[in-house]
């Protein structure tokens, strides 16, 4: 979002009291800042109360920076805390999850009792398989139940699950099971999209033989198809989980036990795998699910409409949802599977009253047109919650008049893979909100603004979102590489841990996020480096040389465009780099995945660069968002940025 468009959203000075029904009701009280602000890690150490413990811990933090352990003396299962502990408090019969599958006529309750039932029979599947504690699994699943018993399986048995995004492809799998050296895979013959079956297992087949030490691969049979079979190394997941017993006593673990990992884009080609633990993490989800979101497990439905392939799924679907029993729905379509209006039934059809999801969706919704929200009765929402990209204030405003009937509060929620958790976020019945600002610290956690010395900045002032307490859902490192996470994070600050996110402090105090400031590009809510796309690009025979940019795209926050020099022999070919064009954006699609293919690919004669032979990505962004050029003297030929401009604007139309 740009600076003038918060200026003028701030003059107008429209920001939002919370109405009179959730002062009433709120889970959060107007005294949570003050007892938090007190003694922040006593006040977590209450918080972890809320976990069913095996043994209580009598620690709450030790903190070595950059490293933090959590209650570690405490010991706890995180399945146990998920589903057990609903069933035997006499919830068993609440539904766990509606799910909702693309096609209209799947769809399937299941109650936590249903769950315990299948999280048991999964785990000591898994244990027939060889699975044990510290074990890495790979997931590569639908949003299907399934999914979700997995993850919940491998925390049972201590089992540390590496869910990879089911858009990924073959190699982007390889990096991450090699990375982490996941010696069980299971995925799901495919699953649905828009009514159409999309192959899944073809590209673990494909990743296979690179990945050598996978002993064995459990499939779910979705969709059918017809897929290969490896004997041995391949199971179905119905013959060997469906008929295992329904009983399974699961040990307890330390509270510092790896939960899980979740690989995201940093500033190289190399993903890295962010490593969480038990009892902090399950800590800061539930809390942050039960005073952010409002809720109360008797009443609400929640809906979390993202993908478990990304950490809004794993903290906000599964973890901090469950540890709270609350009711869910779990959707595998796309928003207009079925229809354009298929959010707006399913939120009738179920009384959902907690929706939480990404701008990106919500500015798809609201291109989509009002009309469509009107069609259904979607009385029953009562909070709206938007995560992983700045929230301009239109989608903001639209959100709140449209879907919330201006009877909701919008709660824009800032946090990270790495953070684990909500970091930054209003909270309902005490904060006013204002369009496209998250707002404050969430209580107990401490957020600053610093400019480029590391000196906080005053109100009204602009810089760097740093963190300089550590918190309970904090990564506890990238897997296998020490050294980068102290590089990565701990480096740019001293003593406080740099997110990479550039943030303004407005006039009253209130925060507010302006995205990235380093090479990670954000694409509707999805992370992707520039490095990693470029290293993908020259992995193409034909390609000598590439230059990444995110450019705003209304739509989805961010999109690629990317600059590519050709090697001379393709360069000279004579054709008008159509074909070529074409050929790299699936080119990339198959080496990371189709949310990496470029919006634009501009074929140039060479790229902008300083005398040192460093590539110049601000002119190339300046040029990709149709900006006036900056200083282009440091160039060793200031000529080609021209060239380049023209190129950008002869492609414009013939790309879109
Ligand atoms: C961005 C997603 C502005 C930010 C939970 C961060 C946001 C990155 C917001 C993390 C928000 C997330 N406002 N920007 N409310 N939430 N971001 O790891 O740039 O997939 O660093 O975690 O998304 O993305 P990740």
């Amino acid at each position: 979002m740009a600076e003038g468009q918060i200026e003028a959203f701030l003059t107008e000075e429209r920001s939002f009291a919370p109405p009179a029904h959730f002062v009433a009701h709120a889970n959060a009280k107007p005294t949570i800042y003050d007892e938090a602000d007190r003694d922040p890690v006593a006040w977590w150490g209450e918080q972890a109360r809320r976990l069913t413990w095996d043994v209580e811990p009598t620690t709450t933090l030790e903190w070595t920076r950059p490293y933090a352990q959590w209650f570690s003396d405490g010991r706890l299962n995180a399945s146990v805390n998920c589903v057990d502990r609903h069933v035997a408090a006499g919830n068993g019969e609440r539904v766990a999850f509606h799910w909702v599958g693309d096609r209209e006529e799947d769809y399937v309750d299941v109650t936590y009792r249903d769950l315990l039932d299948r999280v048991c029979r999964a785990a000591n599947g898994l244990s027939s398989l060889g699975v044990k504690a510290g074990d890495r699994v790979a997931i590569y699943m639908p949003m299907i139940p399934e999914a979700i018993v997995s993850m919940l399986a491998c925390a049972r048995l201590g089992a540390i699950h590496s869910v990879i995004f089911g858009g990924f492809a073959a190699e982007a799998l390889v990096d991450r099971i090699l990375d982490s050296d996941c010696r069980y895979v299971i995925t799901a013959d495919g699953g649905y999209r828009r009514g159409e079956a999309s192959a899944l297992k073809v590209n673990v087949d494909a990743a296979m033989p690179k990945c050598p030490d996978v002993a064995a691969v459990l499939v779910v049979k979705r969709t059918g198809q017809a897929v290969e079979w490896t004997p041995h190394r391949d199971h179905w997941w119905h013959d060997v989980v469906d008929s295992q017993s329904s009983e399974h006593v699961a040990q307890s673990f330390e509270a510092e036990h790896p939960l899980y990992l979740m690989y995201t884009s940093g500033t190289t080609a190399r993903p890295k795998g962010i490593l969480h633990t038990t009892g902090g993490y399950l800590t800061q989800v539930a809390t942050t699910h039960y005073y952010v979101f409002d809720v109360k497990a008797e009443t609400d439905v929640c809906w979390t409409a993202a993908d478990i392939g990304w950490v809004t799924g794993h903290s906000y679907i599964v973890y901090g949802p469950l540890c709270n029993g609350v009711t869910q729905v779990l959707y595998e379509g796309l928003p207009d599977s079925g229809g354009r209006d298929r959010w707006w039934r399913i939120i009738e059809k179920y009384k959902v009253s907690i929706l939480y999801t990404a701008p990106t969706a919500i500015r798809t919704l609201m291109k989509w047109g009002d009309e469509l929200t009107r069609l259904h009765d979607i009385t029953s929402l009562r909070l709206l919650g938007s995560v992983g990209e700045p929230i301009n204030p239109e989608a903001w405003m639209w959100y709140r008049e449209h879907v919330g009937q201006n009877r909701c509060p919008v709660v824009d929620t800032w946090w990270q893979t790495e953070t684990g958790a909500i970091m930054v976020t209003p909270l309902p019945g005490i904060s006013v909100t204002k369009p496209g600002a998250a707002m404050r610290a969430f209580p107990g956690i401490t957020v600053d603004v610093v400019d480029n010395d590391g000196v906080s900045v005053g109100n009204g002032e602009g810089g760097y979102l740093t963190l300089s307490a550590p918190w309970p859902a904090m990564t506890r490192g990238i897997w296998g590489d020490a050294e980068r996470y102290v590089d990565t994070y701990w480096s740019r600050f001293d003593g406080s841990y740099f997110a990479g996110d550039g943030a303004k402090r407005d006039a009253d105090g209130d925060l507010w996020l302006l995205g990235r400031v380093d090479d990670v590009m954000n694409i509707s809510g999805h992370r992707l480096s520039t490095t990693e796309v470029e290293h993908a690009l020259v992995g193409h025979e034909g390609v000598a040389e590439a230059a990444v940019v995110g450019a705003s795209d209304d739509t989805t926050g961010q999109a690629i465009v990317a600059f590519v020099t050709l090697k001379f022999s393709v360069a000279d070919s004579g054709d008008d780099h159509r074909s070529i064009i074409e050929d790299l954006r699936n080119h990339v699609a198959r080496t990371i995945s189709p949310i990496a293919k470029p919006r634009q690919i501009i074929i140039t004669p060479d790229l902008p660069k300083t005398r040192s032979g460093k590539i110049m990505r601000r002119l190339l962004r300046d040029v990709a968002e149709h900006r006036a050029l900056g200083d282009v003297t440091t160039l060793t030929d200031p000529a080609i940025v021209g060239v380049i401009d023209s190129l950008m604007s002869q492609h414009a139309s013939d790309d879109e």
